[in-house]
């Protein structure tokens, strides 16, 4: 016993220095290489304009958001497209290389290894992180479910029936208090959370319940989405590495609200399981009929949360925002809902009158082309190219198409491109829609948004329903909005409105 004691420890010892050894050498590898990448692909001493302005925030004297200071560089840029050499970035407002990207030359553009590790922890391999056959796979079948009838009804219904019980009750009863203001982004985040789980899970969060505390789930959301879009703006991903190895900071308040997304996610999936899913009409029923991996079966349901929760509330809150400024463009969508129900309640009307309403669709999609959710959407260059424009793209530089900024462009919109001018949008008082390569908002080409219609069907009812029933105006100053840096664009310290029934 002794001798295996006293032979054993030398062994123990030995191991343990050759692990740090090794550990040492991967660490200092890994450091390398990474740093031979970046030399190679960005220029962290770059002096031009834009990187020192870039560096030094200097933009911050001048535009509120830094997609105003890339609006403004776009703008001037003869080609519609600048590059910011620091994070190895080129930023393109120019419909030509967007349709380029996203159509012409697709397979040159994916999303690219460098994206899939930033959200990888995340996202796992849900459909927004990757590429190749896996995201072939998942896109068939969720243009199978999101394009079928009987999703898009079983989603109206949902809408509808959160609308009458939650939204409508909720800001009434605002509308009641004399200085009731309240936050209109937080009452959209949460309504759409509700709106996705449902039609995601088939289970109810009931987060508009503002009473109740914001469920743990759209919590841990949260902040997974927050620390993994910072990670993306980083100069140099080694940070963000080394303190995920270490288990520090951010990374390890990542680490943890990814624990608590993983555990309810397989508690949603159990329930769903001991429920009973074959006749259930919600995502995770369907997509657990033909997937067997649990892992899997998660990662495709988070992607659907992040996809269909924030960028539809973004929508609504800008939506809002822009209507509250506007009084004669609410009036005439008043005008046409009393021109297709007459004083009934917008309630009543059917999914494909509200198709029907071309003022209405012609609002939101120009409230959308100024306030786009996905303000920007960067893709990876796999081999060298040339952009239409004559751009030249070295292998593994970040391609940005920039939506925001495409709203803002005279070039493509003409001398009134800032003016919200829902007219632009009809012909003779038909809605007609654009190129979506000009109007990139729900991405355009091959991997085109898939829950489009879906989104269109919340917002149509949501916007009825709420110009219908209440006067809402901005509370305060109407001042430009500043974002808070993420994936989608989210208002920096909410949207705070007075409400008031009319008529009242
Ligand atoms: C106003 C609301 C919405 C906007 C502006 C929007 C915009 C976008 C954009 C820009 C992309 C491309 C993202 C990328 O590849 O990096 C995308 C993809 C996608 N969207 Fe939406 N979206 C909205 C609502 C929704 C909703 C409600 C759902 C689901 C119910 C949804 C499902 C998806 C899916 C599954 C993809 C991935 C498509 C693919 O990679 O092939 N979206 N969306």
């Amino acid at each position: 016993m002794g001798f295996e004691v006293s032979c054993f420890l030398p062994l123990q010892s030995m191991s343990t220095t050759f692990c740090i050894l090794f550990f040492s050498f991967t660490i200092l590898f890994s450091f390398l290489s990474l740093l031979i990448f970046i030399l190679r692909l960005i220029k962290p001493w770059c002096n031009c304009e834009v990187c020192r302005c870039f560096l030094s925030a200097g933009w911050v004297k001048d535009f509120g958001n830094l997609c105003d200071w890339y609006t403004h560089l776009l703008q001037k840029s003869p080609t519609g497209t600048i590059h910011v050499h620091v994070l190895g970035n080129t930023i393109t407002a120019n419909p030509e290389n967007v349709e380029h990207m996203l159509k012409t030359r697709f397979d040159n553009y994916p999303k690219g290894k460098p994206f899939s590790v930033i959200l990888g922890d995340l996202l796992g391999r849900g459909i927004f992180n990757v590429d190749g056959d896996s995201w072939r796979f998942q896109r068939k079948m969720a243009s199978l479910e999101l394009g079928s009838v009987s999703v898009r009804s079983y989603g109206f219904e949902i809408v509808g029936s959160e609308i009458q019980s939650r939204l409508i009750p909720l800001l009434s009863s605002a509308a009641g208090k004399e200085d009731g203001i309240l936050d209109l982004q937080d009452v959209f985040r949460r309504f759409s959370f509700d709106n996705i789980c449902r039609l995601s899970f088939g289970l109810d969060p009931g987060c508009l319940q503002l009473s109740l505390p914001v469920s743990n789930f759209a919590v841990a959301f949260d902040l997974a989405s927050k620390l993994s879009a910072e990670r993306a703006m980083a100069v140099s991903p080694l940070v963000w590495k080394m303190k995920r190895l270490l288990n520090l900071g951010s990374e390890r308040k990542l680490k943890e609200a990814i624990k608590v997304l993983n555990t309810l996610a397989a508690e949603m999936k159990n329930q769903r399981r001991q429920m009973g899913f074959s006749d259930q009409k919600d995502l995770l029923s369907r997509f657990m009929a033909s997937v067997d991996d649990d892992q899997y079966l998660r990662d495709i349901v988070i992607s659907f949360v992040l996809a269909g929760r924030d960028t539809v509330a973004s929508a609504l809150t800008s939506f809002f925002y822009l209507l509250s400024q506007h009084p004669g463009v609410e009036a005439a969508i008043r005008d046409e809902v009393e021109r297709f129900i007459g004083g009934t309640e917008a309630a009543a009307l059917s999914f494909d009158q509200m198709r029907q309403m071309h003022y209405l669709n012609a609002a939101i999609y120009e409230s959308m082309r100024l306030y786009p959710p996905v303000q920007f959407d960067s893709k990876c260059c796999q081999e060298d190219d040339i952009l239409p424009d004559g751009t030249f793209v070295r292998k593994g530089t970040r391609v940005t198409y920039h939506p925001y900024a495409m709203g803002r462009m005279e070039r493509i919109w003409g001398p009134d491109c800032l003016e919200f001018k829902p007219e632009r949008w009809l012909r003779n008082g038909v809605f007609k829609s654009e190129n979506p390569f000009k109007f990139p908002v729900f991405q355009g080409g091959v991997r085109v948004c898939l829950g489009k219609e879906m989104a269109l069907v919340e917002m149509r009812s949501v916007v009825l329903a709420l110009v219908q029933r209440f006067d809402i105006r901005v509370a305060g100053p109407n001042r430009a909005p500043r974002f808070v840096p993420g994936l989608t664009a989210t208002m920096r310290g909410g949207l705070p409105v007075l409400v008031r029934e009319r008529g009242a």
